[in-house]
């Protein structure tokens, strides 16, 4: 099996099932904690709710890594059980005693309504953040990333004056590391991955998360309430870019990406963007201890299979593909254009559907006598290739693809 250690963060495997109802309180996080992850965020206390959950198309969707969204405004919303500082406290010392050593128990600070509030937040978050300390939390995380930020930020700082403002005061107040949780939205998430490493942060949790408004067509049947934390595999691609783009710029510091993780090969996509953590949020609550734990699995079964040795291997391994050269860029164009080019419809398969004929632009393929034959006009676009249901027209893209990083960069 491969070794999943992560060495930047001393952790037994690269999963950090993030700040949710699955973590709210010491009861939750001890039963969270039977998936065996590396880390495991206690959520922020003192914001009221927790719980509802909407999923669509439906949950089978979303596991097997369909598209699918999920946002958590249905559903009865749990009241918070954690009401004071000293609780939140109390709460950490009981997981530290329970837990099983090796996972890594993350404190979430504060919360952004204490901004929207008003009054002398800084003043309480650093007293949060010196009694965690004393309780024995692992590590401090600081919630940058929902959309209620966007909100927060206008009433005192921008967002990036925020981010490095409160990450420089949390320094300060603790030994321990500190873990920045960032947005994707409603910020330059390099700016703000750039920002926090500068205040010192310790890691940065880039996480697509947004304000959403998803309409099922039965409007009135469905409650998805707009602006409230909206995900699903769609916010998968947007962080593995915010994570590449910064891997890219040279940013070194340790990342725990999340956003669209609910089955091993989006955990693999985030790694394999350059994050060496990646966080799990709506599985580890709408799917729990068994759906998470097959995650993790399979992406060991699929990594052994794939011949990835350690989680460190795969970490920034698409890096690559992500600052591809132009002359690799072109070679590739040019090898799947000849392909397609080249490549004549197979007969026998032809069913004479005309689907091909419909996305051709050029003129490069005609119907004749019930069978589609190409003209002397393709260019090799590829457009037909993808819409022929029986194979008649089919060429083996990613070996093409590849072979050319075989050749050029092997
Ligand atoms: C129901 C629910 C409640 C959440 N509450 C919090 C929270 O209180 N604080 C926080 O930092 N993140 C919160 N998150 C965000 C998660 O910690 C995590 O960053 C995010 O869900 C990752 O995206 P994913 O759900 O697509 O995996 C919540 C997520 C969900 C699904
Ligand atoms: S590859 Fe493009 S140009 Fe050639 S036949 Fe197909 S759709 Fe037309
Ligand atoms: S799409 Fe395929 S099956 Fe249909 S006419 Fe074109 S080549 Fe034949």
């Amino acid at each position: 099996m491969a070794d999943m250690y992560v060495k930047e963060l001393d952790m037994i495997n690269p999963f950090v099932i993030a700040s949710s109802p699955a973590t709210q309180g010491a009861k939750n996080v001890i039963k969270t904690s039977a998936v065996r992850p590396g880390a495991i965020v206690l959520r922020n206390f003192g914001h009221g709710m927790g719980g509802g959950s909407y999923i669509s198309p439906n949950s089978k969707a979303m596991f097997s890594g369909q598209q699918a969204i999920h946002s958590h405004a249905v559903g009865t919303q749990v009241k918070d059980p954690i009401n004071s500082l000293e609780e939140y406290c109390e709460e950490v010392k009981k997981i530290k005693s329970a837990m099983d050593k090796d996972i890594k128990l993350w404190v979430s600070v504060g919360h952004y309504s204490d901004i929207v509030k008003g009054g002398d937040w800084e003043k309480y978050w650093v007293r949060q953040a010196k009694e965690l300390t004393l309780a024995g939390a692992d590590a401090l995380e600081l919630h940058f990333n929902t959309p209620g930020v966007a909100v927060a930020k206008d009433r005192s700082f921008n967002y990036y004056q925020l981010v490095s403002r409160c990450t420089e005061m949390i320094k300060k107040a603790t030994h321990l590391p500190v873990m920045v949780k960032l947005a994707v939205e409603a910020c330059d998430p390099l700016t703000a991955i750039k920002v926090a490493q500068a205040a010192g942060a310790d890691a940065v949790g880039p996480t697509a998360r947004w304000k959403g408004f998803y309409i099922d067509l039965n409007w009135k049947e469905t409650q998805p309430r707009p602006g409230s934390g909206y995900g699903g595999t769609q916010a998968n691609p947007i962080v593995c870019y915010a994570v590449a783009e910064a891997r890219s710029k040279g940013i070194d510091i340790p990342m725990f990406a999340g956003g669209g993780v609910f089955s091993y090969d989006q955990a693999a996509r985030i790694l394999m963007a350059g994050s060496q953590c990646v966080q799990i949020g709506a599985l580890a609550c709408a799917g729990g201890v068994g759906a998470t734990r097959k995650m993790m699995e399979d992406l060991e079964k699929w990594m052994d299979k794939a011949g990835y040795e350690s989680a460190a291997q795969l970490t920034g391994d698409a890096l690559k593909l992500f600052n591809m050269s132009s002359e690799v860029a072109a070679e590739r164009t040019k090898r799947i254009g000849t392909a397609y080019r080249e490549r004549a419809v197979d007969t026998q398969k032809c069913v004479g559907c005309s689907r091909c004929v419909d996305v051709c632009w050029h003129e490069g393929i005609e119907l004749k006598g019930g069978k589609a034959t190409k003209t002397d006009k393709c260019i090799g676009c590829g457009y037909c290739f993808q819409v022929c249901p029986t194979g008649a027209l089919e060429v083996e893209t990613g070996k093409i693809l590849a072979s050319v990083f075989d050749e050029m960069e092997g």
